[in-house]
């Protein structure tokens, strides 16, 4: 089919802001495309939630136990787009990987994977509490769990998410009719904000980005938006977001 010259200048354009913008192109490329391959450290409440309600959406996961095989009738029971396996092969398999363990586990999953992590995005549920974590815990509250988090998992494109909403709601609120549950994201890498946003969108929430790394401890636990099931306007009203 031709394309009247309007047309070729419109499709031009994209060309050239793609060559400009590696990263944006990459995001559009991906956001268009098909499922992603995502690998759950920590299948727990939040883990395994989240793991299930992309497999709805048409991910590929593949959830992970340090005893895989208790996760089997889980993997079994949501299909063939679920696998069941170690941490070790959850990190390997995600062009994706979520992370959501105690906080008190990060820094040897960040060293024992760190070869198998390298240059993915990683989404970060974990919150520290110093009675669960020990004084790691009060150090990462101290630094806000964005930073501390990073210095955990280097050289990952990190990215903090789906920290402030209870599990109850993350089961309950998915997909719900009307303005949906928000959940606030930070990022220093655009490209891994973007699939961020694209897996909370899947997964039935609203995604709110808040800023850099950094800007994760406006939503830390004991932030007045942490525990809460808030919509997009709430959540941007609480944290003065335009
Ligand atoms: N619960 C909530 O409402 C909520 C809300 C937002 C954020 N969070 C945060 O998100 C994180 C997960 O919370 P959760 O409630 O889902 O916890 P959870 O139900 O206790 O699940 C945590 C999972 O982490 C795995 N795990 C523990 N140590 C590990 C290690 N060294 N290596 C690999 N896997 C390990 C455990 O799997 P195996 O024992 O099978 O290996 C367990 O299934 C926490 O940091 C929590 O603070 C929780």
């Amino acid at each position: 089919m031709a394309m009247n010259r309007r047309e070729v200048l419109w499709h031009a354009g994209w060309i050239v802001a793609g060559a400009a913008l590696p990263g944006a192109w990459g995001i559009a490329v991906a956001g268009a495309g098909g499922p992603l391959k995502v690998g759950v450290i920590g299948a727990g409440r939040i883990g395994g939630t989240l793991g299930e309600l992309w497999v709805k959406a048409g991910h590929e996961v593949l959830l992970s136990s340090r005893h895989p095989e208790e996760l089997k009738p889980l993997a079994e029971r949501l299909g063939p787009r679920a696998r069941a396996g170690t941490p070790r092969e959850a990190a390997a398999f995600g062009e994706v990987v979520l992370v959501s363990v105690p906080y008190g586990a990060l820094p040897q999953i960040g060293r024992d994977y760190a070869a198998e992590l390298r240059g993915k995005s990683v989404l970060d549920t974990c919150n520290p509490f110093p009675g669960r974590d020990g004084p790691m815990a009060e150090e990462a509250r101290r630094k806000g769990a964005g930073r501390a988090s990073a210095e955990y998992l280097p050289g990952v494109r990190l990215v903090r998410a789906f920290n402030t909403i209870p599990y109850s709601a993350l089961r309950s609120e998915a997909h719900r009719a009307g303005a949906r549950v928000a959940v606030p994201l930070a990022a220093d890498d655009a490209e891994a904000l973007a699939v961020a946003e694209r897996l909370v969108r899947e997964a039935g929430f609203e995604p709110v980005v808040v800023g850099p790394l950094a800007r994760a401890r406006d939503f830390d636990a004991g932030t007045a938006v942490f525990g809460r099931a808030l919509t997009a306007a709430e959540l941007r009203r609480r944290l003065g977001l335009p």
